[in-house]
């Protein structure tokens, strides 16, 4: 019937397309046109052509706003799985897998630095929430913890008593060059990132902090080439053939028998973690609950994530800038779900999507959080260490750090230690997410991190909270709680 009815209106038009170019027909003429038949009825053809034209653009035009906001959506809304970092993937057809998702993380917009934004945590009080920066994704929340609660964690923490956060180098440490059996023209090659045929100050600094946790500046290392009488030609350089002179362990020893105080590690400090699931104290479970109001994300992550770590500083102490986790490559396994990993992997690493970091107390000088990279344009990592300025170095180059939070009782920051995979769920590590802790000049220094545990493979951290949901319902029924943290060999006591 439609065929007919289309082939008809062909016609039509053709019809009309001739008298409506009829040629120096006088206006009045064509408004009398309906008077003859020819004519009329090309005028209802004309009409109707473009009645036709005009309700195919309106739903032509529907259908695009349909189309186009609904994509805006995805991006903007607050329970997407992600904003700026949306891949073109993310409008692949979900692949089978994929279909089993049933959750998707809400990722929480930061919009632009200094941007505020009102969050309600607890009631009758209405939190202001500011976008400090964007790379990495990252917000300050005053007043998030009570005078009362500081107090009360910090009181914990020391009941529990706190431990050295890192131990003191210990002779003859295994050398993971001599496990993977690396010759030392193979561990050169390595060092040399320029492959320039020379090490390069900053080449050996990278190295050394990944071995062994001393923090070389460089002028430790001027010192150690010279007590070593390494740098034979006196460059600054170190050769192949000089390179190949020094024994494996010969930089390790040398600092050992000089005697490595405790600011000269990576870190320095001391840390206690405090359980919060059921039955400990109310203040510990109520800080969860409003992380998790906080970071909107389902509660069972947050539930099953790592206790809250409270971390005390002296006059003195530091943390030199690093990721609170790690990279994400195929063959590594986060730590907090291997009970659900299928094979025993060689690389493990934690992975905690979000930090959330607490400070306790008004420090009375130093001690700010920095962050080196925050908002720079690029990323360029061997420019973090350049051969005298080493923006990594917590306790000399706070100062250039592109963002420094200065630690004010009961005020929470929190960022994303990984970007978003587009389709709501973890993705990347976010680089820029790089922070430490400078120096304490005076005073101490109290601070508690709350870290969200994800893993960036969607099917393990399913497999592992389906192990942990059955285990603590065998569990409840003896009466016995499940501690969430399988990663920390500490053992938590329940305060
Ligand atoms: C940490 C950390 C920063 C600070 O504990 O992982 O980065 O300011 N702390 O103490
Ligand atoms: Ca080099
Ligand atoms: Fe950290």
């Amino acid at each position: 019937m439609s065929d007919n009815q289309e082939s008809t209106d062909t016609e039509d038009t053709t019809t009309a397309s001739r008298s409506a170019t009829l040629p120096l027909r006088p206006p009045c003429e064509r408004l009398s046109c309906h008077k003859s038949s020819v004519c009329s009825r090309s005028y209802f053809v004309v009409v109707m052509v473009f009645f036709h034209v005009y309700i195919i653009n309106v739903i032509g035009l529907l259908f695009y706003v349909h189309y186009s906001s609904g994509q805006e959506d995805g991006t903007r809304s607050r329970d997407a799985p992600s904003s700026g970092q949306q891949r073109p993937e993310a409008r692949r057809p979900p692949s089978k897998a994929e279909f089993l998702r049933d959750v998707s993380l809400t990722r929480i917009e930061g919009i632009r630095v200094g941007h505020v934004q009102k969050v309600s945590l607890v009631p009758d009080k209405v939190h202001e929430m500011r976008t400090l920066s964007l790379k990495p994704l990252l917000f300050e929340i005053p007043g998030f913890l009570s005078e009362d609660e500081c107090r009360v964690v910090m009181q914990l923490a020391q009941l529990k008593g706190l431990m050295e956060s890192q131990l003191m180098v210990q002779d003859g440490q295994e050398e993971l060059a001599k496990e993977l059996n690396l010759s030392p023209d193979e561990i050169f090659n390595l060092l040399d990132i320029n492959q320039d045929g020379q090490l390069q100050l900053h080449e050996i600094l990278t190295h050394s902090r990944v071995r062994d946790g001393i923090w070389l500046t460089p002028e430790n290392l001027r010192e150690i080439y010279a007590g070593l009488k390494a740098d034979k030609d006196g460059n600054g350089l170190l050769s192949l053939e000089e390179f190949r002179l020094l024994s494996n362990d010969a930089f390790q020893r040398f600092l050992l028998q000089r005697g490595v105080k405790r600011s000269q590690l990576v870190r320095n400090s001391r840390h206690t973690w405090l359980y919060q699931g059921k039955g400990a104290h109310q203040v510990l479970q109520d800080i969860k609950a409003r992380v998790t109001r906080l970071t909107r994300l389902p509660s069972s992550l947050v539930d099953l994530s790592e206790p809250l770590q409270v971390v005390r500083y002296e006059e003195g102490g530091h943390y030199h800038a690093h990721h609170d986790s790690g990279p994400v490559y195929p063959e590594t396994a986060c730590t907090h779900t291997r009970l659900a990993a299928n094979t025993s992997t060689p690389f493990e690493t934690s992975c905690r999507y979000i930090t959330v970091l607490f400070y306790l107390n008004s420090v009375e000088g130093g001690g700010e959080t920095a962050f080196p990279v925050a908002d720079n344009r690029t990323y360029d990592e061997v420019s973090l260490i350049q051969n005298d300025v080493d923006l990594l170095d917590t306790r000399r180059n706070c100062d250039k750090s592109n963002l420094r939070v200065k630690p004010a009782k009961g005020t929470a920051v929190f960022w994303y230690n990984y970007l978003s995979d587009g389709r709501g769920w973890v993705g990347e590590q976010d680089e820029y997410a790089l922070h430490g802790g400078c120096v304490v000049t005076h005073g101490t220094k109290w601070v508690a991190n709350k870290w969200i545990n994800i893993d960036p493979d969607y099917q393990r951290q399913a497999r592992y909270q389906q192990l942990v949901s059955q285990q603590s319902e065998d569990e409840d029924d003896e009466g016995v709680t499940l501690n969430p943290d399988t990663q920390s060999s500490d053992v938590h006591q329940d305060l």
